[in-house]
Parts: C-alpha cells; structure tokens; sequence
C-alpha cells in the first residue's frame, strides 16, 4: 500500500509526524543527499499564489504553474521568476483541462493545488496517477465518489497526499491535545465546532455571476466547508485512530440572509437572481462517532455579522474546553475552582513541541502562523517518504460531511451513514 498508511506508527507520533519529518529533512540536508522539490501549482488565485510564496521561500523549484485565468497566471509566473534570478515557469491555461498536461511532467516532483474546491479531487487524481506528490487546498472532494477516488488513487500509486488543513496546527488546538494526551480531560464525550464566517463579498464576480464559493451555494445543500473545524475536533477525538464517525444529521435553515444580500447587491433582472439555490444561510449538522461521541458542527458563511471564523470546543468526563470568543478551559483536576481559567494561562507548560520548534519561522506566515507548517510538513514528508501529516484518510472523512450533510438536509433531516474510508484500518 506504499508509505501512505502506518496507523500504529502515526498513533504513535501523533501530530508530532512532522516534527519527526522535520528532523530527518533536516538530517537529510546535513549530509548534503537533499535536493530541491520540483513543485507545480495549478490554481494561483489568492490562496494558490499565497502558498507559491511559502514554497519559493522554503527553497522549491517551480518549473511550471497553471491557471485558467491569464492575468492570475502571469502575476504568479512573475512571482516565480521575482524569486528564482528571473527564470520564469512554463504557464499552462489552455482551458480547464490544461492541468493534465502539466502533471505529466517528468521535472515536477509534486503538484499544490488551490483551484476551487469543486475540482480539487480529480485534479489530485490526475497528478498521483502520473506519479506525482500531492498537497491539496480544502476540502479534498465534494462527492463520495471523488472521496472514494482520492483513496485508491492514493493506495494504489503510493504517492504522498495531504490535504492543507492549516487550522490542525493552531497552537492553541495543539495544546488542548496536548492536554487530551494528559488525560486532563478524562474520557471524551462531546465537540461542538462550526465555521462561521461571512464571505458574502467572496460570491460574486463583478458582473454578477457567481464565483465557485457561489456556485457552491448554487449546487450543495450542506456543510460545504467542514475541514477548519471538524479537522482539529478529530484529532483531538483519534478519528481514523480508534474511532470513526459513524453517521451524519443535517438541517437547514433556508436563505433569508442570501436573498437579501442579492436583493442589496444586483437588479430584479440580473440573472443570479433567478437561480434557484440549492443552499442555506445556516446547517448544522450532528456526527456520531463509533465510541459514541456526538459532534455538533455548524456552517454559516452567509449570515450578516462581524468577522469570526472557526471555532472549537470540546468536553470530556473531567474537563471542558470553548473557544466560541474566548479560549477558556476547566480541568478538574488542575482548576481550584468550578470557574473557567483562560487556555494562555498554560502555554507554556503546554506549548506544542512543533511550536517551540519553529515559532520564528512561522510567526510572519497567514493563519496565525498556521500556513508556514502546512507547506513545511508536506515538504519534510516529500523529502522522507511520509507518512504524509495529513492524510488521504482524514481527508476524505472530514470532506465527506459536504455529501453526506448535502444529503441529509435533501432527505429532510434523515440520518446518513457515513463511509468507513480506511477500509477497517481505523481499529489498528
Ligand atoms: N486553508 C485556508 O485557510 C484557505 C483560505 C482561503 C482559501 N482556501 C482554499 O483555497 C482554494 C482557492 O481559494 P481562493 O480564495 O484562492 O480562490 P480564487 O478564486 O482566488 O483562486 C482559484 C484559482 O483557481 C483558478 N482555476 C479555476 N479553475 C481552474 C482550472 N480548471 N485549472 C487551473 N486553474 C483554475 C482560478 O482561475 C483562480 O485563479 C479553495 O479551495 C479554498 O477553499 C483555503
């Protein structure tokens, strides 16, 4: 099955993988046997061109970059050529396709991927099968059958496939694991997650028609964007380790806030105000785990209010963490009284080994520090054959909310089962 899936050994490092990876990249390029990673991007729109600027400064090549917009294609090949002496890539933007061509490469060694998230899958796909390495923007896939694509692909070639989930390597989400592994919080019962974030001004083009976060509304009734907070909420929980989500429930509330921003925004006559949408201002969704954990997650990008984002919380038999506005923990066996304690009031005897590590370097990187280990850990696992930080496995199980809610909210609220990806292997 290739390096992809060593359950036991990845149990045993836990998020630390990387930390691991790092050392030995670190060896590597001590003993001079490293050599630069040849990355393409297809995809260099904010984020892909974002990423582009860690990797370039993390000492990648990059011989070639795809993009079906010129002018996103152009600032990215000058972006390169800015970094490397001016030695510009080769750009690809014959058409939506043009990304087949540009994996088949053989001077690329690994392909990112930051197109919207609609075909984040077969690009993916399409690289592993022409022996590429892969790190994927998220979410992985938005179908079970792409899910279920990525996981052969990845079986069966071998390759290395991450999914860049940035917030599995917030610090504060990384102490709170911290303390799980402690067992400060006793047994884990229940997590309440969501994302909550309005990125209205992100789903229209200036004509009008709607970008791919509009499209998105146009075509999925669900969660469509569940990896910033249920990926950090099943770390924490072993998911893919010892436990697995079982089954989803999804309900939706309509799209009063929608109509409105489109009322606001375009003419009576304007042809997105004809589309029927399939999505919501609001879905939240329940999981139930194998242990019989309930996760409560909720998805919002369209209702009004100030900027927040992704959130988590979590409760075990003997301590409860939220970080709703503040981050604030009680542990029974650490706080005197039944009063919350703020999460900075351990940092440092709970400072994650990878943030003591790296803090400098990843200070001035997005995300709180976050993206710098994103692109840092895929490379270490390039560099030493994996396994990869993120994996296929936990890729798909966190996307597949996106179907599997889609699904629910259809079927007016009916539970839904959710696939084992790993193929038993999660008991291991
Ligand atoms: N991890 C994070 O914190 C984070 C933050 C923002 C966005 N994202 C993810 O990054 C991805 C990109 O988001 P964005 O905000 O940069 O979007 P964007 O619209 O700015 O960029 C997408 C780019 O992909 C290009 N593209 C579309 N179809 C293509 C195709 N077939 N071939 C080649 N290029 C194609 C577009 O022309 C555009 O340049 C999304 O999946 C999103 O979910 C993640």
């Amino acid at each position: 099955m290739g390096n992809q899936f060593n359950r036991r050994e990845f149990i045993r490092l836990g998020t630390a993988a990387g930390l691991a990876g790092g050392l030995g990249g670190a060896v590597l390029a001590a003993e001079g046997r490293s050599k630069p990673i040849r990355l393409g991007v297809v995809g260099v729109g904010g984020r892909g061109t974002y990423l582009l600027g860690l990797a370039l400064a993390a000492g990648v090549e990059v011989p070639a970059l795809c993009d079906i917009r010129e002018p996103n294609l152009n600032r990215a090949i000058e972006v390169v050529a800015k970094a490397r002496g001016g030695k510009k890539p080769e750009g690809y933007s014959r058409g939506p396709l043009d990304y087949q061509r540009m994996v088949e490469r053989e001077d690329l060694d690994a392909i990112l991927i930051g197109t919207g998230m609609q075909i984040h899958a077969p690009i993916a796909v399409a690289a592993m099968r022409a022996g590429k390495h892969v790190l994927s923007e998220v979410a992985a896939a938005m179908t079970l059958d792409d899910c279920w694509q990525l996981v052969d692909a990845t079986e069966q070639t071998g390759k290395i496939y991450m999914m860049a989930e940035n917030c599995c390597y917030w610090e504060h989400l990384l102490a709170v694991e911290q303390m799980i592994r402690q067992g400060l919080f006793g047994e884990l019962t229940y997590a309440e997650c969501g994302y909550v974030h309005d990125c209205r001004s992100l789903m229209l083009e200036p004509d009008g028609s709607l970008t791919w976060r509009g499209e998105m509304v146009r075509d999925s009734a669900g969660d469509n964007y569940p990896t910033h907070n249920l990926g950090p909420v099943a770390r924490w929980l072993g998911i893919n380790r010892g436990d697995r989500f079982v089954s989803v429930v999804s309900r939706a509330n309509g799209q009063k806030s929608w109509q409105d921003y489109l009322a606001q925004k375009l003419p009576a006559d304007h042809p997105t105000r004809k589309i029927e949408y399939r999505g919501s201002d609001s879905v939240s969704t329940l999981i139930r785990t194998a242990k019989g954990v309930v996760i409560d997650v909720r998805y919002d990008i369209i209702s009004p209010r100030p900027a927040w984002g992704p959130y988590h919380a979590l409760q075990g038999t003997r301590g409860s963490f939220e970080s709703r506005m503040e981050k604030v923990v009680w542990l029974a066996e650490r706080s005197k009284q039944p009063k919350w304690q703020p999460l900075s009031e351990y940092a440092a005897e709970f400072e994650p080994p990878k943030w003591k590590q790296f803090r400098q370097q990843a200070a001035t990187s997005g995300h709180g520090g976050a993206d710098f280990f994103v692109m840092h850990e895929f490379l270490e696992a390039v560099r030493s054959g994996g396994p990869s930080p993120v994996d296929v496995y936990d890729a798909v199980a966190w996307s597949s909310i996106i179907a599997l809610s889609a699904k629910s909210v259809a079927e007016g609220g009916k539970e839904q089962e959710s696939p084992d990806f790993t193929r038993g292997k999660w008991q291991a």
